[in-house]
Order: C-alpha cells, then sequence, then structure tokens
C-alpha cells in the first residue's frame, strides 16, 4: 500500500462527523416519523461505520440488512460497473427502506441497487442517505434524498471509506493530494 497516513489531509474532523450523523438522523427521525417501522439496508463495506452511528440515533423499530457490492476493485476511479457480491434482502414490500451510503460518486452503484429494490422488492417508499454526496461526479441520474456532506472531486478515505481495504477506522475524513 503505498499512501501514508501523514500524508492524509483532514477534511472533516472526528467532531464535526459527529455533529453531521446526529443531524441526519434528526431528519430521517423527522421524515419517516416516529410510529413506522423501518428496514435499514447497509451497502458494504464502505458503509458500515456511518450506518452503525446513525441508526443508533433512530427513533422508529429499525430491522438493519446488509448487501455488498464493489464497485471501485483498488482504483481511484469510479469503474462504473457494479459488482454485485451478495444482495440477499428478506422480503420488502409495503416496508419503509432506507438505503446507507457512505459516499456517492457516479452514482452508479446506487442507481444499480435502488433499481433493484424498487422493480424486484416493492417497497412502500425508498429512501436514500448518504454521508458523502461528489455532486460533480455524477453520471447516472440518482440523488440522495439525505447526504452529510458535499465534497469536490477528491478522493476521500476514513469513517468507513478505504483505499485499497485501508484507513476505514478513521474516526475522520481525511483526503490525499
Ligand atoms: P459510484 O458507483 O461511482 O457512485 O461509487 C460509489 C462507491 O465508490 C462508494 O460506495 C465507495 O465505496 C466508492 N468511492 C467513491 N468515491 C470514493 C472516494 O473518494 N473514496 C473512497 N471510496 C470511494
Ligand atoms: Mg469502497
Amino acid at each position: 500500500m503505498d499512501k501514508k497516513i501523514e500524508d492524509l489531509k483532514m477534511l472533516f474532523d472526528e467532531e464535526a462527523v459527529k455533529k453531521r450523523t446526529k443531524e441526519l438522523a434528526a431528519q430521517i427521525n423527522e421524515s419517516f416519523g416516529q410510529v413506522e417501522d423501518l428496514t435499514v439496508i447497509c451497502v458494504l463495506k464502505g458503509s458500515s461505520i456511518f450506518c452503525c452511528d446513525l441508526i443508533k440515533q433512530l427513533k422508529m423499530p429499525v430491522q438493519l440488512e446488509f448487501i455488498k457490492v464493489s464497485s471501485y476493485g483498488n482504483a481511484q476511479v469510479s469503474s462504473g460497473h457494479v459488482k454485485a457480491l451478495d444482495l440477499t434482502l428478506p422480503a420488502l414490500k409495503d416496508k419503509n427502506v432506507l438505503v446507507v451510503e457512505d459516499i456517492i460518486d457516479t452514482g452508479c452503484t446506487l442507481k444499480f441497487l435502488i433499481d433493484l429494490i424498487q422493480n424486484t422488492h416493492h417497497p412502500k417508499a425508498c429512501k436514500i442517505v448518504t454521508f458523502l454526496n461528489k455532486k460533480i461526479a455524477r453520471t447516472a441520474c440518482i440523488e440522495p434524498d439525505f447526504y452529510g456532506f458535499e465534497v469536490d472531486d477528491k478522493f476521500v478515505v476514513g469513517y468507513g471509506l478505504d483505499y485499497e481495504g485501508y484507513f476505514r477506522n478513521l474516526p475522520y475524513i481525511g483526503y490525499f493530494e
């Protein structure tokens, strides 16, 4: 692995990350309402850390599901191809669904997942939350319902996001120049 943690520049520190996650949870609580139940779909591996922090602050009854996709390999640019590694989900018909992503870049991954969920599972509602939104890189026609921060075309790591599998454990978001 050719990147050193000393070369990482801070983008959003731990306090900012915590504060924004809390704000997003409040928005989601408000949007879905407190009485309805929610199926949260965590997209592995990147959204694992954000998702776990987020759901601890949700007030409705939550069921947590995991799916696993890979779109990047180890490159720093999106391949545009989505590799489905595990898309096993329970019946979601008439359920409220929240798909949790770490970052939306081209949007290819999310477009693929949302089409699949809508067309094969027919949920009552399906919303998207992503911690980071790289709007500038969007090629697929998809936007999140909630997002934490907008980022420009930087390669970012931390809080679940990786470079060659590393740096997911950092409690902040940083980037390499
Ligand atoms: P998309 O399909 O191009 O929107 O890419 C989405 C996936 O690529 C995300 O779920 C991330 O796993 C990964 N990704 C995109 N940008 C970055 C980045 O800056 N750092 C780390 N991973 C990224
Ligand atoms: Mg990734």
